[in-house]
């Protein structure tokens, strides 16, 4: 089968052949149709942070992807081949042609969504679901405050969140805020423009903060005592947390099929959507990578310059269509 490849940490991708993957009884055997990028590929790629997140090189990046079942385990009892399916991966990625995956990490492709669409879901979408409820205990009535609220992972928490009867405030560039406000948003803050602790008058139940920097840090200032910031991109202080009388965690994303099977049904039911910004071919990986590095920079050694972020829609997924 085609697959992508890194031979080497912060090396290029390689697109050829390689062998057809083998199934244990537990897996399940996909027919690739797509797969999407994530910030996690590139720096899985780096080597920047091997000791977190190991990879055995040759490597095959990808978490997440939509396909068709090939073939099953002898303990799989749930899909049959020609399932449309979708989910995050197993053990090895999804930039390829097959993927062996453990059926307890997938769940049926929602009908009325593309394969290109479907591979965009699985992990922004599982993202938003646990750090706005499981880490941030998010209920109805409650406001929470979403940092990069137009990102893959961000447009979902604002579309579970609102759905959960929750007020909605969320920063993004300015750019953004239509669309932000269509799926949901009560109020956009342009980061760009003002700093959100200076502007919001009334405190809020839960930040989830998905950014780098010192917007976390700021976020303190905004809790409501007995609140919750939940960080997915960089621990968050106890001591700060104390001192300001909140619970802080640093998520870590647990997929579940289970729970994608949940999503799936609100996706079904057209309560949320999701958002493709871009679709490439799978050996055109790299310029996908260049384009998602914008929001990177740094990573694997490309810089936000140059024709990739310029050009780059500043919300949506980055797909790979592979058959
Ligand atoms: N811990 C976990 O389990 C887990 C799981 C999944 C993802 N993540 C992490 O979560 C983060 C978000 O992922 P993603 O896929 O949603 O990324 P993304 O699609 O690149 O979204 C990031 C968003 O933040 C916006 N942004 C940049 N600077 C901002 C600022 N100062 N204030 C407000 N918004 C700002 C960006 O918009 P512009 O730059 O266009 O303005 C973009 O819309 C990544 O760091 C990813 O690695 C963690």
């Amino acid at each position: 089968m085609k697959a992508v490849r890194l031979l080497e940490y912060g090396g290029q991708l390689v697109f050829n052949d390689v062998p057809t993957p083998t199934i244990a009884r537990d897996e399940i055997l996909v027919k690739v149709r797509s797969t999407a990028v994530n910030h996690l590929d590139l720096v899985e790629a780096s080597g920047a942070a091997r000791q977190i997140f190991p990879i055995d090189l040759p490597w095959i990046p990808g978490h997440e992807f939509s396909g068709i079942v090939e073939k099953t385990g002898s303990d799989v009892a749930a899909y049959a081949p020609g399932n449309a399916v979708f989910g995050t991966t197993t053990g090895m990625g999804a930039y390829a042609e097959y993927l062996a995956v453990k059926a307890a990490a997938i769940a049926r492709k929602p009908s009325n969504l593309s394969f290109e669409e479907a591979a965009s879901v699985p992990v922004a979408s599982q993202t938003a679901w646990q750090g706005i409820f499981t880490y941030g205990h998010l209920e109805k009535g409650q406001t929470i405050l979403i940092h990069g609220g137009a990102g893959a992972v961000g447009a979902y928490a604002v579309q579970l969140a609102s759905h959960a009867g929750a007020t909605v405030i969320a920063t993004a560039r300015g750019g953004d805020e239509a669309y932000l406000k269509s799926i949901g948003a009560g109020r956009v803050i342009d980061y760009r423009e003002a700093q959100f602790e200076k502007v919001l008058r009334e405190k809020v139940d839960v930040v989830f903060n998905l950014i780098r920097g010192d917007t976390q840090e700021r976020s303190f200032l905004v809790l409501k005592e007995g609140g919750y910031l939940v960080s997915a991109t960089q621990p968050v202080s106890q001591e700060e947390a104390a001192r300001h009388r909140v619970s802080g965690a640093m998520m870590s994303l647990a997929p579940s099929g289970d729970l994608l099977g949940r999503i799936a049904e609100l996706l079904e039911e057209g309560t949320i959507r999701p958002d493709v910004a871009t679709v490439y071919a799978l050996q055109d990986v790299a310029q996908a990578w260049k384009d998602i590095a914008g929001n990177l920079p740094g990573v694997h050694g490309m810089s936000p310059s140059g024709s990739g972020p310029a050009t780059r829609r500043s919300h949506g997924k980055i797909v790979l269509r592979v058959a």
